[in-house]
């Protein structure tokens, strides 16, 4: 770790950023001949239509670390380099040690600070916010944040509620300090309303309620949704929470160039858009091809979005997530050169 400087004094950039997608593709076809659903339902209530699924052999750091190497060399930086790592996944490898613990192990990081933080799928924007934090305060110059999911290993695959709408992936981005004038991060806002944690839970595993024979009998050990409850709240706090940010920042939705909400459901994204008044063609969306990837859906679009060419130099880019217990988060941010490979 840096010295620490003066408190608060820093600016944060969001400068390079790394992708990965396990290679097994699955329609909603082929979720179609084992479960009691079909490409119509999936994708007309949903916007889905296909899904990457992680092979057996393969947990979250895996994923993590193959994205967390691509944003390192797309920044030229070595692993060594790092200052601190943090992983927000709701599919860690294993409840301790931390994900981020055998992710750092994997790109070769030994004895570089590393954590994981669980707020489900707004894990990556309070990541972002807390990485933020330490580069802010000069606790640190260069952090890894990264979303990983190995969500497929969560679900209940005869839940035809819950199996059609997650996926696998991940993604990193590193935040460094700006210098005076160049593109930076400008807030967030973050929130929690634990009325709405029986909406959207994995009630078994833990202290609450350890694992046993009736545990794993009774599918405890996977994804529990009241997805009508989980919509209604998701297109209201998505408007409040992007509301907030902006208008603590003295910035109007016109201002902004590109909205990357979390992908869970497109039905949820336009309507929140629709609602905030931001035309469809600065809303970005992937989640045709990924499903809901929690942590690394965010990362996913950025990355697509700076492929693409849909965020250019100083672009105000607003990333809104939200996901169990229940928790929301928005970050506001001008996007300069993001580095990618
Ligand atoms: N295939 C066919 N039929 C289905 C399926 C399926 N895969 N799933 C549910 N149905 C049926 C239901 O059983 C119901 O049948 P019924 O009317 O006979 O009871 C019917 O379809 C309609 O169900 P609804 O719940 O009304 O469907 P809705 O239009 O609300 O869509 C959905 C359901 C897609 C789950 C939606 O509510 C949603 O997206 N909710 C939010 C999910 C979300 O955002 N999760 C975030 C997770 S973030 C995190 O932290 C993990």
């Amino acid at each position: 770790m840096c010295p620490p400087q003066e408190v608060n004094s820093r600016q944060v950039k969001i400068s390079a950023i790394g992708t990965h997608v396990p290679e097994r593709i699955v329609t909603n076809d082929e979720l179609s001949l084992t479960l009691d659903t079909s490409d119509e339902w999936i994708s007309s209530r949903s916007g889905i239509r296909e899904r990457h699924i992680a092979a057996e052999d393969e947990a979250a750091s895996d994923l993590g670390a193959v994205a967390a190497r691509r944003a390192l060399q797309a920044a030229g930086l070595g692993p060594e380099e790092l200052d601190l790592i943090i992983v927000a996944s709701l599919s860690p490898d294993t409840l301790f040690p931390p994900t981020a613990s055998y992710l750092s192990g994997l790109i070769g990081a030994n004895g570089t600070p590393a954590f994981d933080l669980s707020a489900a799928c707004t894990g990556f924007i309070y990541a972002l916010a807390t990485g933020s934090a330490f580069v802010a305060s000069g606790q640190a110059d260069k952090v890894l944040v990264v979303g990983a999911e190995v969500v497929s290993r969560m679900i209940d695959w005869t839940d035809r509620e819950t199996a059609v709408l997650f996926g696998d992936g991940a993604g990193a981005v590193l935040l460094e300090p700006a210098v005076e004038g160049e593109p930076a991060i400008i807030g967030f806002d973050l929130g929690n309303d634990p009325e709405g944690a029986g909406e959207l839970c994995l009630p078994a595993g833990g202290s609450r309620m350890p694992a046993s024979e009736e545990t794993v009998a009774a599918h405890q050990h996977s994804i529990k949704m009241n997805g009508r409850e989980v919509f209604k709240f998701a297109t209201r706090i998505i408007v409040t929470s992007a509301e907030k940010v902006l208008e603590r920042h003295g910035l109007d939705v016109e201002d902004v160039n590109l909205f990357v909400p979390h992908q869970a459901n497109i039905r949820i994204i336009d309507a929140a858009a629709r609602k905030l008044g931001i035309s469809p063609d600065r809303v970005f969306s992937n989640l045709e091809r990924y499903g809901n990837t929690s942590c690394a859906s965010i990362p996913l679009c950025l990355d697509e979005a700076a492929a693409a060419g849909r965020i250019n130099k100083g672009d105000l880019v607003l990333m809104v997530g939200f996901g169990a217990g229940l928790s929301w988060g928005s970050c506001l941010a001008r996007v300069g050169d993001l580095k990618r490979v």
